[in-house]
């Protein structure tokens, strides 16, 4: 079964009685039998990774110095295997995550990104032979996707807009750790509210979009921003919020890329139908059609 963000899976088994207290080197941790799901997440490689993070040494010495003491960093690591096998999102344990080439800073205050919105980001680089000269990023969280779109394209602009205070406030850490407030700007906005009068060559977003009655993983139910995921009308609500003025705000030439659910591919068709818009679906990497692409016409004046 693939990986499917925020839909459940079974469980892994609890196994936990392997990190006891008398745990007190790094060998003790490494020796094992590790904890079952930690095989999902990369194994022994993905544990060195973490043992390495929390004693603030390279990954190196724990081949070198097998005897190096855990000290107080056993407690901490006990802890961060706890949450990890409650569904803590590795990125929230490390306090960054990796997206296309760069790492940016990760916590609860929004959505831990996924690899899926990776994907669309990078789709869209390649669908674009020319940096778009203004991009916004709907509800962007930790501002993963308009920020390195920025990085991709030194030319192009960045608007970034959450309606979480708390998000935008991630999302600023992340826009200094990558220098690049000379051309991103953070709007607090309920989707396009403050933007009246703008309008933008690329428009991107990855909405709350899980429905009510959806299956969701206990671990992101536990840990991530319920704002980031749940939207009314069957998950539809946020979608078509974004959609029904997108119009006034698409520039004529423009994309606009939305992420969605597994299935409103279907449920969306007879809305996206009299809708007007010029849309088509866009599979993700496992074959299912999630990312909703909007293309906008030039203007006769500018196709001449
Ligand atoms: C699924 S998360 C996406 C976060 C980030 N773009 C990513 O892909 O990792 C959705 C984001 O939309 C924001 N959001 C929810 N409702 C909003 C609204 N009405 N206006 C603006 N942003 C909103 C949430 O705060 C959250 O940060």
């Amino acid at each position: 079964m693939h990986a499917v963000p925020f839909l459940k899976r079974n469980a892994s088994k609890n196994n936990l009685k392997t990190i006891e207290p008398m745990v007190q080197t790094v060998q003790d941790l490494l020796k094992g039998p590790h904890p079952a799901f930690l095989e999902g997440m990369g194994g022994s490689a993905f544990l060195r990774r973490l043992i390495a993070f929390r004693l603030q040494i390279p990954v190196s010495r724990l081949f070198t110095e097998p005897d190096y003491p855990l000290g107080e960093q056993a407690s901490v690591l006990r802890d961060d295997l706890q949450r990890l096998e409650n569904g803590c999102p590795a990125g929230y344990i490390f306090g960054e995550v990796g997206f296309l080439e760069w790492e940016f800073y990760s916590d609860e205050r929004a959505l831990c990104p996924r690899e899926e919105t990776a994907f669309l980001a990078d789709w869209l680089r390649r669908a674009h032979p020319q940096a778009p000269k203004r991009i916004v990023d709907l509800g962007c969280g930790s501002g993963v996707i308009g920020l390195s779109l920025a990085l991709s394209w030194p030319e192009s602009q960045v608007t970034l807009v959450d309606l979480s205070p708390q998000a935008l406030a991630l999302t600023r850490k992340n826009v200094e750790r990558h220098n690049l407030s000379s051309r991103a700007r953070l709007v607090a906005s309920d989707w396009w509210n403050a933007l009246t009068g703008a309008q933008f060559e690329l428009v991107v977003a990855n909405p709350p979009y899980v429905a009510s009655d959806d299956e969701v993983e206990p671990g992101v139910l536990s840990f991530e921003p319920h704002a980031a995921l749940f939207s009314d009308e069957q998950g539809m609500a946020d979608i078509k919020a974004i959609l029904t003025p997108l119009d006034h705000f698409l520039a004529p030439g423009g994309m606009a890329a939305l992420e969605c659910g597994h299935y409103h591919h279907k449920t969306l068709q007879v809305w996206l139908q009299g809708s007007g818009l010029n849309y088509e679906w866009l599979q993700d990497p496992y074959g299912v059609p999630r990312y909703l692409i909007i293309r906008k016409e030039l203007d006769a004046w500018q196709k001449s």
